[in-house]
């Protein structure tokens, strides 16, 4: 964070651009540039830009994680556990030691060590080896022993929480904290962790004396991450020290928890990413095939490379834990919502992370409200941060209660948040949305007389606005002219290079093709982590400050050269002009001949928020407002055969102030199309006898596709907030929070019949429609 204490008065556009902006000061360090106006007056940021790596992509410049080949890499393979749960009690090598072609064994049991040799999930690593190729590296698992002991399983939540059915874990053994988001030690009843608690006011009284009152039980399933790209390294471990290349969320955390688990000091620790095909939270971290792959290296003393092949990933690179909840809503009968009582449970297998987020908790208005959230452990690989973790489940639930609550009221869905939802942001993405999806033409619940039924949903989506204050960047200008910037943050797919280029050329008055940008390496200043929608909001301000540092500088040195004062100077065109007499200029190049030696460089890191953060938590802070949208959908419901299309849905978002549309509504897309992913298709589905995941594939693993995509309007509105140098925040996750519940109630508009569960399968919208008999 910034240490100059000294501040000064700065004023700033504040509103939405379409509502109307009005002038509010914030007090901002005084080394920092003075207010960005809104958008309109702006001539890069703002402007729809196409990727900064788009043509190494399409080209196959850009070199991916499984790109790197160093001088005599070896191909690493794991042994995974094909039993749910079983005691290790001898692993015999012996026939693999004898092997030519295997260069390095490392075990991830230990059958001597009772705290060790347990493994609690199919898929869990057992043993993993290095060797000349992956055929012999295959061939090699192939020969190696294990002895297991089974013990008894569980893979099905609700027979997990029954008395007497096997433990996951004993309570010693049991994680305590981590997961996402995480929460303090809490008490473990069989498989049972919790209860998460959070209250205010008084739930029972309001419950009891709500003039309506509603409950549901809605539920969600695993939903797997399926990175386009998958998780792979290559760890290349020498004297001098240690590099990894892999696709990583978080390249500065990485480098932190290798010298941590290898015992280096951080410089002996490089970590770098090029290319990356998404995360979606699940390479926010090591992982434990990072660790291996690291261990074979050190071990053969040659480069590893370690790609995880699609059942690995479907088993043991985290997913989107389920969740159940049962909700309990009162209301008075004008439409104020008076109290909220939600209880869950959820699994994340033999992790932590089963929650419902902050989503009920912090989007209405409502003065009575309880949660208690239950982690279930069952014997299935461990879930992870996904998307929006917590607030997507969370969403589902409630926001299809609330669609439930308007119908009970007799109001209009929109009408009911208008009365509830104190958001001016989300007030505004209701209207331009319902405008754009013709939201006047919904018609009665199961109105149209089929067989194929159209209607109309809404939801709404909630985000905390996260910043990570421990993220730097280094501006450099050389003396040719030529800009670059360094930082270790990563592309995740997203195009992060863009927005620092558009940042920094519309701070210096340059094209964004002019700034060189450096990242995915730690041999730069650490930047933010590619998670929790973080990255634009905590790269940009520090950005801007330090490319406008630079320009102060230039200006100082041009300023005498143009005979004018360096207050006088500003940057346009790729000239510095005198502001009284614009023919007065000197080129950005040739100002740049004018410094001292070799380069002016600085670096910069995130500010705290001007005004401050609601929350500060570690190297990371919350903002004080949040993040949403409002999402629409159309579908078309088949009652003879349970199909349900999406045809369209305007997804109405906003970022605090936009940087680039183009990069914007291609995040809304992926979010849109990962939610009704969710909504209709994929499922882990585990075998109760076996433990084992059916469909641990992309085939029996249905992700929607071309075929299944609707119609996307994204539309983002300007929310200027003078928070930072640039005001701009993420938008991965906002975006995919309401489409699944969106989807849900134009479903119930179109056919009458409420799916309170995920997916909405056609069995399952068949069932609900007492067309077949029960699957039970
Ligand atoms: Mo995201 S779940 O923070 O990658």
């Amino acid at each position: 964070m910034a240490t100059d204490s000294a501040t000064r008065d700065e004023n700033f556009p504040i509103g939405i651009a379409s509502v109307g902006l009005h002038e509010e000061p914030r007090r901002i360090p005084v080394g920092e540039p003075p207010a960005l106006p809104a958008n309109a007056e702006l001539g890069e940021i703002g402007k729809a830009r196409p990727r900064w790596n788009g043509r190494g992509k399409v080209t196959g410049a850009i070199r991916y994680t499984v790109d790197v080949m160093p001088q005599g890499m070896l191909f690493g393979r794991i042994l995974r556990s094909p039993l749910p749960h079983a005691r290790v009690r001898s692993i015999d090598l012996s026939a693999v030691r004898r092997l030519e072609s295997v260069k390095a064994i490392v075990s991830a049991v230990d059958p001597d060590d009772p705290s060790h040799a347990v493994v609690r999930y199919v898929g869990q690593p057992v043993v993993a080896v290095a060797a000349t190729s992956f055929t012999e590296a295959e061939e090699a698992l192939n020969l190696i022993r294990v002895d297991y002991r089974p013990l008894p399983f569980v893979v099905d939540m609700d027979e997990a929480l029954k008395a007497g059915a096997p433990k996951v874990y004993e309570a010693e053994s049991a994680p305590q904290g981590g997961g996402f988001p995480g929460a303090a030690a809490l008490p473990l009843d069989g498989n049972a962790r919790g209860p998460a608690l959070a209250s205010r006011g008084d739930v029972a009284q309001a419950l009891a004396a709500a003039e309506v009152a509603l409950e549901g039980e809605y539920s969600t399933q695993v939903q797997t991450h399926c990175c386009m790209e998958p998780h792979g390294l290559v760890a290349d471990w020498r004297d001098d020290g240690l590099t990894v290349y892999i696709s990583t969320q978080f390249t500065a955390g990485v480098r932190r928890e290798l010298a941590q688990a290898f015992d280096l000091s951080i410089d002996k620790v490089r970590v770098v990413v090029d290319g990356m095909g998404g995360g979606f939270g699940s390479k926010s971290t090591l992982g434990n095939y990072g660790r291996l792959g690291v261990a074979l290296s050190r071990q053969a003393g040659a480069p590893v490379r370690l790609t995880l092949t699609r059942p690995e990933e479907q088993m043991d690179s985290g997913n989107r834990p389920s969740v159940r909840q049962r909700i309990r809503l009162g209301a008075s009968r004008d439409g104020a919502l008076t109290a909220m009582a939600i209880e869950s449970h959820g699994t994340a297998g033999v992790g932590l992370g089963a929650g419902i987020g902050n989503f009920a908790q912090a989007i209405y208005d409502c003065p009575n409200f309880s949660s208690a959230q239950y982690d279930v452990f069952i014997n299935a690989g461990p879930g992870s941060a996904m998307r929006a973790p917590g607030n997507t489940p969370g969403a589902w639930g409630l926001e299809s209660a609330i669609d439930e609550l308007a119908e009970k009221l007799g109001v209009d869905p929109l009408a009911l948040r208008d009365r509830i939802d104190p958001s001016p942001a989300r007030r505004e993405e209701r209207r331009i949305g319902a405008e754009r999806i013709g939201w006047s033409r919904r018609h009665a619940p199961g109105a149209d007389p089929g067989p194929v039924k159209r209607g109309l949903g809404m939801a709404q989506s909630l985000w905390g606005a996260n910043v990570q204050t421990a993220a730097s960047i280094a501006v450099r200008l050389r003396r040719d002219g030529v800009v670059e910037a360094f930082s270790s943050v990563q592309d995740i797919g997203s195009g992060i290079g863009t927005v620092i280029q558009q940042t920094i050329a519309e701070t210096l008055g340059l094209q964004p093709s002019q700034i060189v940008i450096h990242i995915g390496d730690t041999n730069f200043p650490a930047g933010p982590p590619s998670y929790g929608s973080r990255t634009t909001a905590s790269i940009t301000p520090p950005a801007r400050v330090a490319a406008w540092k630079i320009l102060q500088a230039l200006f100082a040195k041009a300023a005498p050269a143009l005979g004018a004062d360096p207050g006088d100077l500003l940057a346009r065109g790729g000239a510095i002009e005198t502001r009284s007499e614009p023919k007065r200029s000197i080129r950005f190049a040739d100002a740049a001949a004018l410094i001292d030696g070799d380069m002016l460089s600085v670096t910069e890191t995130r500010s705290e928020d001007y005004g401050g953060f609601k929350r500060a938590i570690g190297e990371a802070a919350l903002a004080r407002q949040d993040l949403g949208g409002v999402q629409f959908a159309e579908v078309a419901v088949d009652v003879e055969t349970g199909i349900i299309r999406v045809e369209r849905v305007v997804a109405a978002q906003d970022c605090g102030r936009p940087l680039n549309p183009l990069l914007l509504e291609s995040q809304i897309h992926g979010g849109v199309l990962m939610g009704l992913s969710y909504a209709l298709y994929e499922e882990r589905i585990l075998d109760r006898a076996t433990g084992r995941m059916i469909n641990a594939n992309l085939e029996q693993y249905k992700v929607a596709g071309p075929r299944e995509a609707p119609q996307i309007d994204a539309m983002v509105i300007e929310n200027y907030q003078g928070r930072s140098a640039t005001d701009a925040y993420g938008i991965a996750e906002p975006a995919n929070i309401a489409t699944a519940p969106a989807i849900g109630a134009a479903v119930y508009n179109a056919i009458g019949v409420r799916l309170r569960a995920l997916p909405m399968t056609p069995a399952a919208v068949l069932e609900a429609l007492g067309r077949t008999p029960s699957r039970g």
